[in-house]
This record gives structure tokens, sequence and C-alpha cells, in this order.
């Protein structure tokens, strides 16, 4: 039988809430429709915003919300997006589908979204198409406090006071929709644009993001690096306090092939693998940054991540929406059980996208809107949000897959401690076969389980629809009992299982 044994009296780092962060971009029906209708919508709403998404995202605790993109923050001008919504100029959205943006959705709009999420803002600028002024000029204008005219203007279209910027990225993207730039170019670019991104809040400091790679591109985040430190002291204070890491499951390659809801076993196995990979990124990609910041003072993040498939048929090709199944729920399991294992390094990770885009954790179609699987997953790992992680190892349990060098581990966990409840989350990503699992303690405590909850579904390829909105649900996880100095569990194939013990 397979073994977890989980050392409680060694805490190996705090993972950081930023780790289950969301991204939302002015993309197909994300920010129009998914989380802003407008106040003269029929849909409930406050101030705009969609009130059942609203509360739904609330209970999955959002720590942090990175806006307006992806690629259209590089094309995107943030002076069309405030002021009186119906003088506001309108725009093509090149990126995505090629629909008219209508700016109705700007930076005040933002920050009364995050206002509700009770979250931490990531505005990400525009370096590709805009300029040192622009994105300056933006910073003063959310930030600055005293008299200047852009705090002037900030006051006239209704925010009296700044609001608190938490963190900021330089460009997205701009090896290649941010501007197709090689990472030299970049460097000396991010160096300069960094620079007039200045601190008016004494008290809080706008943290910074630098772009980095995508996926393997480990001469990126090498040259970039090098580029950026040459002649400054990493430790400078404020100069990059993150790189970034972009990396989307793809079960067959760099390029959206497959159907969300129709795989067999192969696909399950290759997505999952695909998952898994993101693992072997942060050891190289974190060795690279090692070199130049060995006190890990610069936090990687992985601000997009999450699946990519095709659409679901009949949708605009431009929009990415996608339907999303225990696949994807077991993709969630695995990324965020890896994330917190390097807590050391990854501080930030936001999920593509929060709302009708990529893997969602929400879909809307009109007035209806459904919680997806992976919804439910960020739900049961909530609580490792600011919590110490553990150590923690499994053995006695093999690889699954059906070809070998895409074979993954049988089970993934990861285990946490606040406020003296141990939360662990297991993964058991075998499509066929349930496992049991021996969960073993250092010391000898008798530990008591005071929440327990399971995510499974008949058919892998289940998923929540707007006429069966909860086919797939987490429920209360009952199979467990008392053995040694912990538990024993069964882990129904296909699941993802929180376990929570004092
Ligand atoms: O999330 C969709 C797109 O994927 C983003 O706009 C871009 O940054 C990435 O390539």
């Amino acid at each position: 039988m397979a073994k977890l044994v989980i050392n409680e009296t060694k805490k190996l780092g705090t993972i950081a809430p930023e780790i289950y962060g969301h991204f939302s971009e002015h993309l197909g029906r994300c920010i129009y429709e998914g989380l802003y209708v407008g106040e003269d919508s029929d849909i409930p709403n406050v101030n705009g915003m969609r009130t059942d998404v609203v509360e739904a995202l609330k209970e999955i605790k959002v720590p942090v919300l990175r806006w307006p993109g992806g690629c259209f923050a590089d094309e995107y001008h943030w002076r069309d997006g405030i002021g009186e919504k119906s003088s506001r100029k309108k725009m093509i959205n090149t990126h995505w589908g090629g629909v008219t943006e209508d700016n109705s959705f700007g930076t005040h709009e933002f920050m009364e979204l995050c206002r509700q999420l009770g979250c931490k803002t990531y505005v990400n600028g525009n370096l590709g198409s805009g300029t040192v002024q622009e994105m300056s000029e933006w910073v003063e204008y959310m930030t600055f406090d005293g008299l200047s005219p852009l705090a002037e203007l900030r006051k006239k279209n209704g925010s009296e006071k700044p609001w608190k910027l938490d963190y900021f990225g330089v460009g997205n993207e701009n090896w290649g929709c941010g501007g197709n730039m090689t990472p030299e170019y970049y460097g000396n670019e991010y160096r300069r644009y960094q620079t007039y991104v200045r601190q008016y809040n004494k008290d809080h400091q706008v943290k910074k993001v630098c772009c980095g790679a995508n996926s393997e591109d480990y001469f990126w985040t090498e040259d970039v690096l090098k580029t950026c430190f040459e002649h400054v002291n990493p430790d400078q204070h404020g100069f990059m306090d993150y790189l970034s890491l972009h990396y989307y499951t793809m079960p067959l390659g760099w390029e959206p092939k497959v159907s969300a809801t129709e795989f067999d076993e192969d696909l399950w196995y290759k997505t999952l693998w695909a998952a898994h990979h993101v693992e072997e990124l942060i050891y190289r990609h974190g060795a690279i940054m090692d070199q130049y910041d060995p006190g890990k003072k610069i936090g990687m993040s992985i601000d997009e991540w999450g699946t990519w498939y095709l659409v679901e048929p009949g949708t605009n090709p431009g929009f990415l929406y996608q339907q999303n199944t225990m696949r994807d729920a077991l993709v969630a399991g695995i990324s965020l059980n890896i994330f917190n294992k390097h807590c050391d390094r990854v501080k930030i990770a936001c999920i593509a996208q929060m709302v009708n885009v990529l893997q969602s954790v929400i879909l809307t179609e009109g007035e209806k809107m459904v919680k997806t699987p992976t919804w439910y997953v960020f739900k049961m790992f909530r609580d490792h949000q600011g919590a110490e992680l553990l150590e923690s190892s499994i053995s006695g349990s093999g690889m699954t897959g059906v070809q070998d060098d895409r074979m993954v581990p049988e089970i993934t966990e990861s285990v946490s401690e606040k406020d003296g409840v141990i939360t662990i989350t297991l993964n058991n990503l075998s499509m066929t076969e349930d496992k049991e699992l021996s969960v073993q303690f250092a010391q000898d405590k008798k530990y008591e389980v005071v929440e327990a909850n399971i995510l499974k579904s008949t058919a892998p390829q289940d998923f929540n629809d707007f006429d069966a909105p909860d086919k797939v649900r987490a429920e209360e996880y009952k199979s467990y009992k008392a053995d040694g100095r912990g538990f024993k569990l069964t882990l129904p194939k296909a699941s993802v299982v929180e376990l929570r013990v004092r």
C-alpha cells in the first residue's frame, strides 16, 4: 500500500496566498458578460459587477486578480478606459476575435471589482505599444495622493483617494504578442520602463513583475536576467520583485488540438503529464534565477497557467471558451500541489482565466452561472493560502499512464498547517483504479478529522452545464479510518481529496 509520511514538526516556508490567484483579460466573455454586466443590466449586479459571480468567487477566497491582459495589455491604452462611459473611445480587440471594445470596463471598474472580491490588485502595463510616459502616468493616476494633474483627473472621475496597487506587470509576453522582442532588447526596455514606475505611497510599495519566459524558454530567463542585472545589484530593493512564467497545459504540444470534453485514457494521461511538467519548469527556471538571486528575493509569478483546448463547437474561435471536466480538476489539483511544494520560489500564480475563457472556475450564459470542477478544487485547497508548508513524501506508489515517456505519479500531495489545523490535499491520477493510502504523522498524537471533502464523478468526462449545473460537485469524504499514527484512506480513481485534521 502507498504511504504518505508527514513530518508536522518540519515547516518549509509560507505558501503565499497569491499562488491561488486569477487572471482576467478583455477576451471573449471574461470581462463583459462574465464579470461585468453594467449597472443597467437585468442581471443582479453591484456597480455593474455580477452578484452571482462575485459571491461564487468570494467563496474560493480570490487573493489577487491580474488585469487587463494578456496580449490585450500590450495594446491597451488606459486613458481610453476612464471618464464618462458614453464618451470612452472604442477600439478593435485585434487579438481576440476582432470585436469592438467599448472600454466601459476600465481602471475604476477593475478597482471596484477587486474591492468587492476583497483581493489584491495586479495591473499589467503596456510596454509593447505604449510609452514610458503612459505607463508612468497610469501608476501616478492610480496611486498618487498629492496634488498633480493625474491625481486631479482621478478625483474628477470619482475616486478621491488613490487605490492600493499591489503588483504591476511591465509588459506581457514581450517575446511574442507583446512586441516580439529579443530577451536582451526586452531586458533593456524593462530597465527603462520600470524606472518610471514610481513609488508614491511610502507605506505600500508597488511590486514590479518582469516578463519571464514561455514554457521551456530557458534562454529567455537567462538573457533577461543577465541584461537586467548588468551593473545592477540584484538586492536593490524594488528593481524587480517577480519574474513571470507562462505555461499552458496542452496535451499534444504547443497548440490547442483536442476537445475539452471528449478524451480517452491516452489523452487523459497526456494532459496530466503536461500539467505535471510544470514542476520541471519550476526547477529549471528556478535554477537560473538562483544564479542571479541566490537569496530567492525575486518571486516566480506563474501568472498564466491552465488547460488550453479547442473551443466549444459553435463558439467564436477568438473567444477561447471551453468546458471543464474532472480532467481539469486533476490538472488544477496537480498544479496547485506543485506550487505549494515550491513556495520558496513560486510566490504568485494566476489561473487563466477567471470566467468563460480557457480553464475557468466559472462559466456563464445570460443570467445563468455554473461552478466548474476547477472551482471546487480551488475551494478545497483554499486553506493552504498563507499556511506553512509541511514536509511530506509518498512512498510505495508507482507511476501510471499508457505511454512510457508520459507516465505520471499515481498520487500527488501537499500538506500545510495553519492555526493548528493540517490541510492535506491529494490527487489520484489513475483514470481506472482506486488507491489505498496510509497517511502517517511523525508525532505520536491522536489527530481528528475536522473536515473532509472529495471531488469525483461517474465519468471523468463529466462537466457542469447550464442544464445540469451540479453534475460534478464536491461532497463529504468518508472513506478513511484511524490507523496507527494517522489514517488509512481509499482514494477513488480520478479524484481530488481534501482532509483537514487537528
Ligand atoms: O490567456 C490567453 C492568452 O495566452 C494571453 O492573452 C496571452 O498572454 C497568452 O498567450
